[in-house]
């Protein structure tokens, strides 16, 4: 099968209420269409994910997008700025059918992105409209960003599965809501630097729970304890060394590139937590530009985060 005939095909199970493994160029989503209540519920079963948690909702463009959501003056420039790409966008629901209500987890508003990877634009291109995907791992794990992991994680629930290849950016998109003062509530590889260039000041969502439900305690998180910027591995941990002069197998980025240290961050832990089950330690990361999202990671990971 070429890949037009494997996209034909996993539209063809969205249609008939299967879930999809999608490639995206963050990491890979379990896909599900949108409107159909009991797919969604199949995506929150097959992750063990909470159902006050809502789901992100996938288009192919900004006329997609227009269908679900209501956007003002913000958003039309951050969609301008960032889309096709991983900036998830929190917006008022338009059509509150298009996304179910069990997707929404019941709120009035919406998660939408226009994903940059070519398979995922092609699938829901093909499918003709909206797709959730929460990311592929199963709840409270870190998100798959191979097609391997992404097939252990969620694979056998589903009745399709895309390959793209290992996933360029590695941690999930940047989510802003743009219900009332702009608010970040994930930090992702969109810079708050980036996105204030665009729209101005970024209030925190820290401060406002209730605003990002998906924001758990311990997220991300492998089996093994994780250590966090340590200069000193123990014995028997494995250590995620991150710049030159840092040994072992796991280094982050020997040159100490924030980009690659993303696109390695949960292939390592998955890893690491393979290898050495008893701990895992990892070095000090920047915590400047993207390095704002890996430490949020790394933070979660650790169970730092309440
Ligand atoms: O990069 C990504 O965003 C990946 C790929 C597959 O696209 N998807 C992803 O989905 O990370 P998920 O479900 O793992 O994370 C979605 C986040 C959660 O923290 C959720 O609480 C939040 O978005 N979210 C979704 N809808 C929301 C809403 N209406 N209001 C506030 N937060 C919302
Ligand atoms: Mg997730």
């Amino acid at each position: 099968m070429d890949g037009k005939a494997e996209v034909a095909a996993a539209a063809e199970a969205l249609r008939a209420g299967g879930l999809v493994l999608m490639p995206t160029e963050t990491v890979y989503g379990l896909a599900a269409d949108a409107g159909n209540a009991r797919a969604v519920a199949a995506v929150y079963e097959a992750k063990g994910r909470p159902s006050f948690n809502p789901l992100i909702a996938h288009v192919s463009d900004l006329a997609m997008a227009r269908r679900i959501v209501r956007f003002d003056a913000r958003a039309e420039a951050l969609a301008a700025r960032f889309w096709p790409g991983p900036l998830t966008l929190v917006l008022p629901v338009a059509d509150d059918e298009a996304v179910c209500d069990l997707a929404r987890a019941g709120l009035d508003s919406v998660a939408v992105r226009a994903p940059a990877h070519p398979l995922a634009q092609a699938l829901i291109a093909r499918f003709g409209g909206p797709v959730v995907a929460p990311s592929a791992n199963r709840s409270g794990r870190p998100s798959p960003t191979t097609f391997a992991d992404a097939v252990e994680e969620t694979g056998p629930a589903t009745l399709a599965a895309l390959d793209g290849g290992p996933c360029k950016i590695g941690l999930e998109s940047t989510v802003v809501a743009l219900l009332d003062a702009p608010r970040l509530l994930r930090p992702g590889s969109v810079t708050r630097a980036e996105i204030e260039a665009v729209i101005g000041p970024l209030a925190d969502a820290e401060d406002d729970a209730k605003r990002s439900p998906g924001r758990l305690a311990r997220h991300y998180a492998p089996n093994a304890p994780v250590r966090l910027e340590v200069t000193e591995p123990r014995p028997g941990e494995a250590w995620l060394a991150f710049g030159p002069g840092g040994s072992g197998p796991w280094n982050l980025s020997p040159s100490g590139d924030l980009r690659e240290a993303a696109a390695n961050l949960f292939a390592y832990l998955r890893g690491a937590d393979r290898t050495s089950p008893s701990g895992i330690a990892v070095a000090p990361i920047p915590h400047e530009g993207l390095g704002e999202a890996i430490n949020d990671r790394l933070k979660r990971a650790a169970g730092f985060v309440g």
